[in-house]
């Protein structure tokens, strides 16, 4: 049996260059086949026969725009169908800058389909699939905007709040299963996203922007440790579980038959 057969495949979306492109070429090394999804095939067909041709695998290029959801729906389908596939990894995104006001309701709805609805249907695909064989892995790209209003991307910063919920809530749902789930919040890293989204990467402060390799590195260790969520620049994770405690102290009180008295409107209890 070859270690591909042993670990399976893994399906990386946005494979076409930055922290998917650095993943397809780490799971390589670690022997998995691959199935690799974005829109720009030439691209992704490059990066294939190099990593064949490096680490001996299988890989195969589905051409995927996760906008689309023709597109989407045909990746549920080769998700459900092909048994091999143990890994997904919900990468593919884009960012959208400047201030709310100034988004158009087009780029909008168009990156709410890519960074919210395609890893939704993707991420309850997998774990469809994944669940009733007690084992299998979801890693979400998410991101620390989702956690930091104040870094002024709203719509962006909202998809990404939604990936890290969406990936604590399916991991309590099917904690006991054997499938394994990790959000990965990367801080500003150096990749082809900034200028997509119309900011120069050299603009950003260098002390705060990561190399695409390290954080991918850093995620995948996060994985091994079997972390849910990966901050790879945290340096103490013991602040990410004191923001947890403080969001439980809430848990008690956020949903009860009346209002809080400071409201002034609770109903005379009767003696
Ligand atoms: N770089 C950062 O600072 C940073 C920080 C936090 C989180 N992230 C997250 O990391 C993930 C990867 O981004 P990156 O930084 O590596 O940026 P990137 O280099 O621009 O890569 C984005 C990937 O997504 C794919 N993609 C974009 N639109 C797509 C669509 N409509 N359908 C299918 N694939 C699409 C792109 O491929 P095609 O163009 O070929 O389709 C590309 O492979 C994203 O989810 C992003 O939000 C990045």
């Amino acid at each position: 049996m070859t270690q591909s057969n042993v670990l399976g495949s893994a399906l990386v979306t946005g494979a076409s260059s930055g922290i998917g492109a650095v993943y397809a070429d780490r799971l390589a090394a670690r022997g998995h086949a691959l199935i690799l999804a974005a829109r720009d095939e030439a691209r992704l067909n490059t990066l294939a026969a190099k990593l064949r041709a490096e680490h001996g695998v299988t890989v195969e290029v589905i051409r995927a725009d996760l906008t689309a959801a023709a597109d989407v729906a045909a990746l549920e389908a080769k998700i459900a169908a092909d048994p091999n596939i143990s890994l997904v990894v919900n990468n593919a995104g884009a960012a959208l800058m400047g201030a709310f006001l100034d988004n158009s309701p087009e780029k909008i709805d168009e990156l709410i389909r890519l960074n919210v609805t395609s890893v939704a249907r993707l991420t309850h695909a997998a774990a469809k699939a994944f669940v009733p064989r007690g084992r299998g892995t979801i890693v979400n790209i998410s991101s620390v905007v989702g956690i930091a209003h104040e870094y002024g991307a709203s719509v962006y910063g909202a998809t990404k709040a939604f990936v890290t919920y969406l990936t604590q809530a399916v991991a309590h749902e099917t904690a006991g299963t054997g499938v394994k789930l990790q959000a990965v919040l990367p801080g500003a890293t150096r990749t082809e996203i900034w200028e997509r989204s119309g900011r120069k990467v050299e603009d950003l402060d260098p002390d705060r922007t990561m190399d695409v390799d390290e954080l991918v590195d850093a995620a995948l260790a996060g994985l091994d440790k079997g972390e849910l969520i990966t901050i790879p620049s945290l340096p103490d994770p013991a602040d990410w579980a004191g923001y947890q405690a403080a969001r439980a102290v809430l848990l008690p009180n956020i949903s009860k038959a009346h209002p809080a008295e400071r409201y002034g409107v609770r109903k005379l209890v009767e003696a």
